[in-house]
């Protein structure tokens, strides 16, 4: 297919904006439609800097409205489906499940039937990429890895919606013959990240001066990766990756939480030219997330064996480069930290 329609989902959030950027910028002769219905996540600002190129279209839209999606799919026939749009904090989902479960599962059920109902008389050439997370994946101890053939034990309302909408995309596989690859990738950092999550809301508070609430002991694991490592991944699997498979996505890179607020805190410390200490002052133990999982670690050996790739971003370099983009975007961070996200902070924060 020489001019493909693809369409992105979730493309004004924190990873879809990156993977936008990355496309429309590696493939002039594709045409990219953002599809977002610009929720509290989501951000036309992100994508300033790609906004009127000729091969990118914006669409603002709901993916729980089922009519109006396949009326998209009608009025555009995608040929290619990047699917990332999806209610993505954890802390939000134990406040708030049903949400996660209308956009994480009716939301792609929607999608996965317009495919379906476009896609009805030749599924040639035709590609249907759903972007999930190791967190379906459960808990692990303190070794271990999982792979593409652990089971699914998701632990948190994100996690199961996340789970279930996994379930769904093999499921339209194996009955319908649609063409899906997915892909279940570890904790993302970099530019854009809104502030409710771990880095970039130690970040802010470590600018302002706040308060770093650290959950339980800081002991838990994630498994960082750099955010455009993430993408160049997604450009990868979204063209190669073999229909009907799964592939893991990590950083190979597992920190505990509180060496890295540490590491964040003397990143702080050097670019804000304070003394060393100061901002470490700041962390603050406060009560544990329920149900909160211990530890996430990704064996993403098939990927690099399949198709080369690797984490190109080191951590110290990736944090560092994340750092300078918080302090050199402050109009950004101020977008997004007015008005609701005071009020989200306050229910979340102010009790624990
Ligand atoms: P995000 O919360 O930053 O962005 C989500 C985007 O989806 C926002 O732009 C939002 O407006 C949009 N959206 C939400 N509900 C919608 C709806 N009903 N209709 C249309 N658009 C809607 O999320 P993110 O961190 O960029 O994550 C993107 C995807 O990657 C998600 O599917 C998430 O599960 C997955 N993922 C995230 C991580 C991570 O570390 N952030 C890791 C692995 C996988
Ligand atoms: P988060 O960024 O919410 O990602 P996830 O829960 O999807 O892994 O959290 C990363 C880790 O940091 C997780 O173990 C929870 C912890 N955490 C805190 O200790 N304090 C906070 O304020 C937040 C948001 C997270």
């Amino acid at each position: 297919m020489s001019n493909p329609k693809i369409l992105i989902t979730g493309g004004a959030g924190f990873i879809g904006s990156h993977v936008v950027r990355r496309f429309v910028r590696n493939y002039p002769n594709y045409s990219i439609y953002n599809l977002d219905k610009l929720t509290y996540a989501g951000n036309l600002m992100n994508l300033k800097d790609i906004e009127d190129e000729p091969n990118y279209t914006f669409i603002k839209a709901d993916i729980v409205d089922d009519a109006h999606i396949l009326e998209l799919f009608q009025e555009h026939q995608f040929d290619g489906v990047v699917h990332l749009a999806a209610e993505s904090h954890v802390d939000r989902s134990i406040s708030n499940p049903t949400e996660f479960i209308r956009t994480n599962v009716l939301g792609t059920v929607n999608l996965l039937n317009a495919a379906k109902a476009i896609w009805a008389g030749s599924m040639e050439g035709k590609r249907f990429y759903h972007i999930s997370t190791d967190e379906v994946y459960g808990s692990l101890g303190d070794t271990g890895f999982f792979t593409e053939e652990t089971k699914y034990d998701p632990r948190s309302p994100y996690s199961a919606s996340k789970a279930s909408s996994d379930h769904l995309v093999r499921a339209y596989f194996h009955t319908f013959d649609l063409p899906v690859v997915l892909s279940n990738c570890s904790n993302n950092y970099g530019s854009f990240h809104f502030p409710e999550k771990l880095i970039p809301l130690a970040i802010h508070n470590i600018k302002t001066n706040k308060p770093i609430p650290v959950y339980g002991k800081g002991d838990n694991i994630r498994d960082w990766l750099f955010v455009e490592d993430h993408a160049a991944a997604i450009d990868l699997i979204f063209h190669k990756g073999r229909l009907g498979e799964t592939y893991n996505i990590g950083g190979e890179n597992e920190w505990k939480n509180i060496d890295l607020i540490h590491k964040l805190c003397e990143v702080m410390d050097d670019r804000l030219g304070r003394a060393a200490g100061t901002s470490a002052q700041l962390i603050t133990f406060v009560k544990d997330r329920a149900g909160h999982d211990h530890r996430y670690a990704i064996d993403c050996s098939k990927l690099k064996a399949e198709f080369g790739w690797k984490p190109s971003v080191q951590f110290e370099e990736g944090l560092a480069k994340t750092v300078d983009w918080y302090l050199s975007n402050q109009v950004w961070l101020d977008g997004v930290t007015s008005g609701d996200y005071q009020k989200y902070y306050e229910l979340q924060y102010e009790k624990r």
